[in-house]
Order: structure tokens, then C-alpha cells, then sequence
């Protein structure tokens, strides 16, 4: 029954995600998203507020914006930075999250996959945050980038919030573990998770078994996240006049698990 899982094999050759667009996984990860006991899938709404103002003060210098937000999850952002006078699209493939900001947020929403998705142009800045440019492998990273290049007008600037690399090497070698619930991200019913990370190649893998705890059917899954030093950030932005690091985004808890880069395309 379990075979599946004795003979996994550590690594995967192709890119992995978790399902962020199944419309049953989406509808739990809203969730996630919108819970206020902790900052996994989204921040707390005191921690976005902080950082929106960041972004509004520090990034726009209080000027109104066009705004482009890739992986905009539920529009968390997209809401507040229109608020500010902003006008905001936000992209996503999750369907709950995008139904969720279209009913409860200021602006625009696509639903649709950031690395197929035309952007318009004449953007002032174009942001993808929380971590999510290191879930794309670094061909998928160059093409996005490259897209929010051209989306941005001169003197636009592009705003990431990636994953130094040591944090990606100590996410991928956290030890293995297990816990069971009765419902949650995975299931609506009661499973038992088993997960085990790795690192190699410059790549965390996250591998986790979710087992029905009543048929004991299993379903694997896999995420992975590309570990990019910050010459690797450098390179990547290499299109880019003015490339500034930031230690947080607005955000001192995150120290040391996130950082943020400002690129600015040349007037
Ligand atoms: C960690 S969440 C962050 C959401 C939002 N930026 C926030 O901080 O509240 C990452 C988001 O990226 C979205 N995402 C992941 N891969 C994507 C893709 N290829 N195209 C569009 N959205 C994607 C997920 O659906 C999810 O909403």
C-alpha cells in the first residue's frame, strides 16, 4: 500500500509545485490565506499594513501608481495600495482567491498564470512578494522578469521579495516529520502528512505523503524553491539601471527568511 512512498526517489528532475490553482486546494488555501493566527500563506493584516506603507512611501514616494502584483493570491495588497490611490491589477491562477479579491477589493484581477499571461505596459511598478519568484525554476524566474520589464514605462521599477539563499539551503534541510488533522490544507477530511525536505542542487524540495486516515489512499506532493545568491539576483536583473537590496520588506520579523530589491528600468 505504501510502496509508493518507501521507493520515492529524493529528487525530481522536472519543476514542482503545490497545486495553488485546484479549485478544491485553492478553497482551503484561502483559508490560510485570510487566517489571522498565522503568517504562512499570507501576512497578518498589521504586517501587510506596514508593508504597503512601505511600498506606498519608500517604492512610490507617495505617488499615484499604475500597479502590477503577480501571485496577488486575494488581493490582499491590490486592496490596500488602491486605497491609497493607486490603480492595481492583480494576477493569479488560484480561483478562490481570485473570486475572494474580485468580491472583497478595489481593482482589477486576471486570473490566469503569471508565466502566460500578456501584462499591459506603462506600469510604475510591478511587484511579485512573499517569496514567490523562488517557486519558479530560473528559466520561468528570466521570463517573468523579462515580462515585467516590458510592462514597466522608464523610470518604472520592479519590487521582489525573494528568499536569500541561505534560507532556501535551511528550508530544504529541515529534518522530516509527521502530523495528522482532522481537516486541512490538503483534505476536508482527516489524513496523516508525512513530509521530508532536501537540498541539492541549489534546490529545496519539499515532499510531502498525505494519507486518507480512512482508505489510506495516498497522494504525493512536491514543492520546490530555486536557491539564488545575491549575484544571482544581480544577473537576473542585469536589465535594470539601479538594483537596490533591503533587508526586509517593511518587516523585521521576516529578517534573515525574506529580503527585498528594488530595480529600477533607466528614464
Ligand atoms: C505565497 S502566496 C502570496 C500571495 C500574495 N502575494 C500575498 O502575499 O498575500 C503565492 C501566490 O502566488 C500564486 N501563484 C503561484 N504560482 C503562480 C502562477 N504560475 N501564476 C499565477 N499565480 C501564481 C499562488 O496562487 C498564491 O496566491
Amino acid at each position: 500500500m505504501f510502496e509508493a512512498i518507501v521507493n520515492r526517489s529524493p529528487q525530481s528532475e522536472s519543476w514542482r509545485k503545490i497545486p495553488w490553482d485546484d479549485p478544491d486546494f485553492s478553497r482551503r488555501m484561502l483559508r490560510e490565506h485570510l487566517s489571522q493566527a498565522h503568517d504562512a500563506a499570507s501576512r497578518r493584516a498589521n504586517i501587510i499594513d506596514q508593508q504597503v506603507a512601505w511600498i506606498h512611501d519608500q517604492v512610490l514616494q507617495g505617488r499615484a501608481s499604475r500597479t502590477l502584483d503577480l501571485g496577488c493570491g486575494p488581493g490582499l495588497y491590490v486592496k490596500r495600495l488602491a486605497a491609497l490611490g493607486h490603480i492595481c491589477t492583480g494576477i493569479d491562477f488560484s480561483p478562490a482567491s481570485i473570486d475572494y479579491a474580485r468580491q472583497n477589493g478595489a481593482g482589477t484581477y486576471i486570473q490566469g498564470d503569471v508565466r502566460e499571461v500578456a501584462f499591459a505596459s506603462d506600469y510604475d511598478l510591478v511587484m511579485m512578494i512573499f517569496g514567490e519568484l523562488n517557486a519558479f525554476s530560473k528559466d520561468e524566474a528570466r521570463r517573468i522578469v523579462d515580462k515585467a520589464y516590458a510592462a514597466l514605462k522608464p523610470g518604472g521599477k520592479l519590487l521582489l521579495e525573494p528568499h536569500p539563499y541561505q534560507a532556501v539551503e535551511k528550508i530544504g534541510n529541515e529534518p522530516p516529520n509527521w502530523y495528522s488533522v482532522q481537516s486541512g490544507l490538503f483534505s476536508d477530511q482527516p489524513y496523516l502528512c508525512l513530509e521530508e525536505s532536501t537540498f541539492e542542487s541549489d534546490r529545496a524540495v519539499w515532499r510531502g505523503y498525505v494519507i486518507d486516515a480512512q482508505t489510506g489512499q495516498t497522494t504525493e506532493y512536491v514543492n520546490m524553491l530555486q536557491a539564488c545568491t545575491d549575484d544571482d539576483y544581480r544577473h537576473l536583473l542585469r536589465q535594470f539601471d539601479a538594483v537596490t537590496f533591503y533587508p526586509t520588506l517593511a518587516n523585521d520579523a521576516d529578517e534573515g527568511s525574506l529580503c527585498a530589491i528594488v530595480a529600477l528600468k533607466s528614464e
